[in-house]
């Protein structure tokens, strides 16, 4: 599906711009989403790069952990998620009455030190990811465009399930080896009866609700992941990690955006010299991806920041 049809076509409801650090991701995911609104849909661009630059594309502060109606628009609205801000907020509801474990049992405990603080690792991450699924789950904007952090950080995020599995795979080991025991420990993560749910409960909510997501991104019919790349080896090299990570958590993907292609440029040598290697990678890139629908992009004269400027570049993306 081209990239135009995907953007307007109504039983998309999310799509994932990803790829290497610095190619244009959050560009060509805000020039998309003004594209998106422009055409009608009523879009929401959400940036879960903890290392957010949603706001300076848009010259708009969209930090402050609520939805902003982006100006100008009826039907376009930004969000930056602040995994900070979520954490924060989950451990004020979960330590708002600590536990100790008495030191008998934190000896028997040995090395499982993340039992007291039981904060399984990547749960800010999770937490974050935790909060998208709010809006995947409300429906309440008919369609999202995720800006995402460079690949690394959310391929970490699409394996977090498996990373709670082994986390809960890990307590229910513990129950088994210490019998008995685990009665006084599951006591220790538990409020009385009537004090609401134990952290263990909201940690399985929390698991819960991250495998939904995942069944939701991995829904052909619901779900695009749309790849930004460079004609660069290095980029190449990312692009073919990151799409058998895609293949693996079944997260589909038909477009490539090749960003900041050089126009020819004879009177420079620099310039040629560049375009000389980018070219090579091109025929590369081609070859490699003749199943994508692989999208050219140039490497525009002006910065590209702000409404106007963006919807220019959706244009010439998109069109
Ligand atoms: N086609 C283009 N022409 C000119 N400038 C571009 C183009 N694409 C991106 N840029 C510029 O390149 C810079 C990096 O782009 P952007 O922030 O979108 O990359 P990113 O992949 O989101 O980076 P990060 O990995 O840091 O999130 C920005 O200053 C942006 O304006
Ligand atoms: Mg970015």
């Amino acid at each position: 599906m081209k990239l135009s049809e995907l953007l307007l076509k109504d039983s998309m409801k999310f799509t994932l711009f990803g790829g290497k650090g610095g190619v244009g991701k959050t560009t060509c995911a805000s020039a998309s989403a003004i594209w998106a609104a422009d055409h009608g849909r009523e879009t929401l661009i959400i940036s879960t790069d903890p290392a957010h630059s949603l706001s300076d594309s848009f010259n708009l502060d969209l930090s402050g952990g609520e939805v902003i109606p982006v100006p100008g628009f009826e039907n376009l609205y930004g969000l930056e998620i602040n995994p900070k801000l979520e954490f924060k907020k989950y451990q004020e509801t979960v330590q708002a009455s600590p536990v100790d474990i008495p030191e008998e049992l934190s000896g028997f405990m040995g090395g499982m030190d993340e039992f007291s603080s039981l904060t399984p690792p990547g749960s800010d991450e999770a937490l974050a990811f935790s909060k998208v699924l709010e809006f995947i789950q409300s429906g309440e904007y008919e369609y999202i465009i995720f800006d995402t952090a460079p690949s690394g950080h959310t391929l970490r995020l699409l394996s977090l399930p498996d990373v709670l599995d082994s986390f809960f795979g890990k307590i229910i080991k513990m129950r088994m080896k210490f019998g008995q025991i685990w009665g006084k420990l599951k006591g220790l993560f538990s409020r009385g009866q009537d004090e609401g749910p134990s952290k263990l409960e909201m940690l399985e909510d929390l698991k819960a609700k991250i495998e939904a997501a995942s069944n939701e991104l991995s829904d052909p019919s619901k779900t695009e992941f749309v790849i930004v790349m460079i004609p660069e080896m290095m980029a190449i090299l990312e692009t073919e990690r990151l799409l058998s990570t895609l293949y693996e958590y079944e997260i589909p993907v038909h477009n490539i955006i090749i960003n900041m292609i050089l126009p020819p440029n004879p009177d420079c040598k620099f310039c040629s010299s560049r375009r000389i290697m980018q070219q090579k990678n091109l025929v590369e890139i081609r070859n490699l991806y003749d199943d994508f629908n692989l999208i050219e992009l140039l490497l525009q004269p002006n910065e590209i920041r702000g409404l106007d400027s963006l919807r220019d570049l959706g244009k010439i993306l998109i069109e």
